[in-house]
């Protein structure tokens, strides 16, 4: 989607795959809620179109929820903010980093984040085992001009003010104010990488206690999309989510891994979207999805056919 504004980098947006998941969501929406928002890339991408008449935005990682809530509601003051401390670098732009990364473990200021995301490796975030922010600087670039930062803020803002709710929880309190003319879009840590302790991010979360809620959800009738297991070649990343939520999976293309092109190995990554059965009641129709670089189809059948398996492959 061109023209949407994204002004915090972080690793794992689903920014380019946006208008892909897009196509799964109602018409009718109240709130859009996003229990692990990151970057908030499927609540922006969603008030560009108008999807849904209010927003839910949350995440556990608490100065990031509240660097969301300032790019809302106090977009002028974080540009200017921001501006200050990018022009502060140019000294000795690698020190100055290590200074406010310093200042930013010992105040957890939501300003500061902003700048560390921009300014970071591939904007990833990473924390030790204490969860203070470790991540270094990127050597090669400063960081989004103040220029570029300011005209992404606005444009956020003008999406979501007035309408947008923020909050620092655990996603099943989330979950628990959801009704059913709602959508919930998760989008939670990935699965595997050390248990439930995921360096990338503050959090992780257990696998079987993120199936339990779901099927809490399931029990309530709340309409919901799940982002979950990838796919390389034949491997797989993380763990399905079992037939017995009665979802429905489609794979979505994530990309080309630049690892196996120079290995000679033409790879894409697939991402599971997982749609749950009350979520695929309200579609009028399913949307075929065919993705660009792969000579297979995905295509979606009958909801009640895919039922009976969590996926299906039409080749
Ligand atoms: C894969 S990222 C989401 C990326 C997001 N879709 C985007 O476009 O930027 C997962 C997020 O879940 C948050 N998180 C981890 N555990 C959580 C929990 N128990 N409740 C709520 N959020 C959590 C992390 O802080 C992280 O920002």
């Amino acid at each position: 989607m061109k023209n949407i504004p994204h002004p915090i980098q972080y690793q794992g947006s689903k920014r380019a795959l946006a208008a892909t998941i897009l196509k799964y969501f109602p018409k009718s929406i109240d709130r859009l809620i996003e229990p692990f928002a990151g970057s908030a890339a499927i609540s922006i991408a969603a008030a560009a179109r108008g999807l849904a008449k209010r927003h839910v935005i949350n995440d556990i990682n608490k100065p990031l929820a509240e660097l969301l809530r300032l790019v809302v509601e106090q977009p002028v003051e974080l540009a200017s903010f921001y501006e200050k401390l990018w022009m502060e670098q140019h000294s000795d732009s690698l020190e100055h980093y290590y200074q406010v990364r310093e200042r930013f473990n010992r105040t957890q200021d939501p300003r500061l984040f902003l700048y560390m995301l921009a300014r970071c490796v591939k904007g990833s975030v990473r924390y030790n085992s204490d969860g203070m922010f470790n991540q270094s600087p990127d050597k090669r670039r400063l960081g989004t001009q103040p220029k570029t930062m300011h005209k992404n803020l606005i444009g956020v803002s003008q999406l979501l003010k007035g309408k947008t709710a923020f909050s620092s929880l655990d996603y099943k309190a989330v979950f628990a104010s959801a009704r059913k003319a709602d959508l919930i879009y998760m989008d939670p840590p990935y699965q595997g990488v050390c248990g439930d302790r995921d360096l990338r991010y503050l959090s992780g979360i257990s696998h079987e206690e993120f199936v339990v809620a779901l099927a809490r959800l399931n029990a309530r009738g709340i309409a919901y999309i799940v982002s979950y297991d990838g796919r390389r070649g034949e491997r797989v990343f993380g763990e399905l989510l079992p037939n017995s939520l009665s979802l429905m999976r489609i794979e979505i293309e994530a990309g080309r891994s630049s690892q196996s092109t120079l290995l000679g190995r033409d790879e894409i990554t697939y991402e599971s979207l997982y749609l749950s059965e009350a979520l695929v009641q309200k579609l009028n129709h399913l949307p075929v999805y065919r993705p660009q670089s792969s000579t297979q189809q995905y295509m979606l059948l009958e909801p009640r056919r895919l039922y009976e398996k969590t996926s299906q492959r039409v080749p």
